[in-house]
């Protein structure tokens, strides 16, 4: 048990869960895509809807959900406290030939763009999760309900009514392909995935998921904003 502290105490072991734990937020974001898609269905969003009620009642996805959130916020604070003890010794070594100067802006700013994503998070779980779930209390709006079934994707369309909140998503998925592009090549990187035939056709993956998702979730706000406005 002490080696496996001592692992996650080492520099290798904090990028290894830095690695492990973005990878099992991507997949969160594939299985959130597709659930999210529905919202483009033309069915005034009874799909969408019945979807959100089991996601939000069934009890294992409810625990996942937790696993989730404490994912997103270890994801978050270790990035930043890494990217600051790099700074630190960055600033110790100023004269010092250093290979990350000749690194891409992507990977010298994936704490930036993880703070913005981080923010994103936040903004975007008021506007939806919070209702959703605390919509009975005074923090909240409630949504409103047809046979017990909070209608989620009245919420959804109603914010995306505004211009504005569809550039602020527009951007942020913007700022998820520039963090993902990177994030992928250093976590297969980290992982030591080498090998001749398979990691060309891995990392070809990662761009194509880095690119294709956050395009798709950028869809969803400018489809349902067109819609309400043609
Ligand atoms: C741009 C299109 C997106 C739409 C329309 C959308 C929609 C939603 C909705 C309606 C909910 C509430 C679901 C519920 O409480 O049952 C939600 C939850 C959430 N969203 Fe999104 N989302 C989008 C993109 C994203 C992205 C890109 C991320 C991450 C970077 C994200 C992270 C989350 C998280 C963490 C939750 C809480 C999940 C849970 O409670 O299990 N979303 N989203």
């Amino acid at each position: 048990m002490k080696w496996l502290l001592n692992l996650f105490n080492s520099s290798i072991g904090q990028k290894l869960l830095m690695s492990l734990t973005g990878l099992f937020l991507c997949s969160f974001l594939l299985v959130h895509l597709i659930g999210n898609l529905q919202l483009l269905a033309n069915d005034g969003g009874v799909a969408f809807d019945n979807y959100a009620y089991f996601m939000t009642n069934n009890p294992l996805i409810k625990t996942i959900s937790w696993g989730l959130y404490a994912t997103i916020l270890f994801h978050a604070i270790k990035g930043i406290l890494m990217a600051l003890t790099n700074r630190k010794s960055r600033g110790a070594n100023r004269y010092a030939v250093n290979a990350k100067d000749n690194a891409s802006w992507t990977s010298k700013n994936m704490a930036i763009l993880g703070s913005w994503i981080f923010i994103f998070i936040a903004v975007h779980m008021a506007h939806f999760w919070g209702r959703m779930r605390f919509g009975d209390t005074p923090l909240f709006e409630a949504l409103p309900e047809v046979d017990g079934v909070k209608q989620l994707y009245a919420g959804v369309a109603e914010a995306y009514q505004n211009p504005l909140i569809v550039l602020f998503y527009v951007v942020s998925m913007v700022m998820i392909a520039l963090h993902l592009w990177h994030g992928f090549a250093s976590a297969f990187q980290t992982l030591g995935i080498n090998h001749k035939k398979y990691t060309p056709i891995i990392s070809m993956f990662g761009k194509v998921f880095s690119v294709v998702i956050p395009a798709l979730f950028a869809l969803i706000p400018i489809v349902l904003y067109l819609r309400q406005v043609s």
